[in-house]
């Protein structure tokens, strides 16, 4: 038999210490083999956890009863899917995660929070990029850190700027314990945090949501999408009617954890319907005008939006310097834009075309940088009332939506 027993610097309870004393075998990082020392039988094998696998495959044929010391809740991101994964079929005493303890520390509701692991296996920095997106897109997050490159330092810079409040929850449990609260405005440097640790990010206007969760997390698909023209702002029509928004959407697949930028956003409808879906949204638009525009269209739907002025070609590349895209979506600019938006690899690119002259240069670009290009012209009649009551059909101006994706990276 194989027990699990988390870890959160309360003392063990009754079963936990049983399992330790009669186990020939237990594993565990250092720091938890030393917490529960006492517990350990004196002739029982410790394995210190470095490499997870060899660790565990030696509990799974210690040929007695075993025990592996975990952190918080081993069933939440923790050891417990190895284990599963090596046919064992342990029983688990966990401890509150580190997620939980974190808000308690700061004293908020965690039901409508979403807890994201930056722990990515690949080392391409994707774990890191979806965690900060997911959190930047969410009013509350935690978020479980790594040691080194997915550290606090990681994701405090674009917090702050995004305007959330901060806490680094360091240690949680240890006699060590610090939890660093951090406000937009401050200076983080290269401040060195104590491992492991959790970063807890509040959007402070939102910080205790009115009704209560009934699910934690991005709670899905909206219930309303593709919205109708009114529901946003715009200046003369400037705006990516419904029915063409709906498949530019589709094709964008916004979703927690992606970035998705709307250039040549006009009335930023494309950049909030993607933060509904829970992305990371990004508008650029060229005037200061029109910028407070968009942000007034995401205040009223209640998300947040990144906004950017400028001139768009030279804009995203600032962006992307701090957050790459994972799709974007052109509505506006011409084959330059488009060219500076190609050239920072989105996986997905989605392009609303009124000028028939720039389908088959984008086309071919899209081609030409390593995408599989398709599109189809959309052309929406509404139905509309008549006068005398009846219903007649009102054309829209036909659009040709573009699009490319190419294969993620890993
Ligand atoms: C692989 S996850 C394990 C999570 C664990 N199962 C739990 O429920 O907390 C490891 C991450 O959890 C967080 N963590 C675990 N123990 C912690 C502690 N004592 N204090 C702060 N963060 C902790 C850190 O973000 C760490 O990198």
């Amino acid at each position: 038999m194989i027990t699990v027993i988390g870890l959160d610097g309360g003392p063990l309870p009754p079963q936990a210490a049983r399992a330790l004393s009669a186990a020939v075998c237990v594993a565990g990082a250092p720091r938890h083999l030393e917490a529960a020392g006492a517990h350990i039988a004196g002739g029982a094998e410790r394995v210190a956890m470095g490499e997870l696998g060899a660790a565990l495959d030696a509990v799974v044929g210690a040929g007695g009863p075993a025990a592996v010391l975990a952190s918080g809740d081993p069933g939440f991101f923790g050891v417990l899917r190895s284990l599963r994964a090596r046919g064992a079929d342990p029983e688990v005493v966990p401890a509150a995660t580190s997620a939980a303890t974190a808000f308690a520390r700061i004293g908020l509701p965690w039901d409508d929070a979403v807890v994201v692991s930056a722990h990515g296996r690949t080392g391409s920095g994707r774990g890191v990029r979806r965690a900060l997106a997911a959190a930047l897109a969410h009013p509350k997050a935690a978020v479980l850190t790594a040691p080194g490159r997915a550290g606090p330092g990681a994701f405090l810079p674009e917090l702050l700027r995004a305007g959330r409040r901060v806490y680094v929850a360091q240690r949680l449990g240890a006699p060590d314990e610090e939890v660093a609260a951090l406000a937009p405005g401050d200076e983080v440097g290269e401040r060195i945090w104590a491992d492991p640790n959790v970063v807890v990010a509040v959007d402070p206007e939102r910080a205790v949501a009115p009704a209560m969760a009934w699910m934690p997390g991005h709670q899905g698909a909206p219930p309303d999408w593709a919205l109708p023209a009114e529901s946003f702002e715009h200046r003369a029509s400037l705006i990516t009617k419904p029915e063409v928004r709906a498949l530019a959407l589709a094709r964008l697949a916004p979703r927690p954890g992606t970035v998705v930028w709307d250039v040549g956003a006009g009335s930023g409808s494309v950049a909030v319907e993607c933060a509904r879906f829970g992305a990371r949204a990004v508008a650029f638009e060229r005037t200061s005008e029109d910028c407070e525009r968009i942000r007034l269209n995401a205040h009223a739907h209640g998300v947040d939006v990144e906004v950017h002025e400028g001139e768009a070609a030279a804009a995203v590349d600032a962006a992307a310097a701090r957050l790459p895209p994972d799709a974007a979506f052109i509505g506006g600019g011409d084959d330059a834009v488009a060219s500076a938006v190609v050239a920072h690899r989105p996986e997905r690119v989605v392009a609303a075309l009124a000028s028939l002259d720039r389908i088959a240069p984008l086309y071919d670009m899209l081609a030409a940088a390593g995408y599989a290009p398709d599109g189809t012209q959309l052309q929406a009649s509404r139905l509309s009332g008549l006068p005398n009551g009846s219903l007649r059909l009102a054309a829209a101006n036909p659009v040709t939506l573009l699009w490319g994706t190419r294969a993620a990276s890993a």
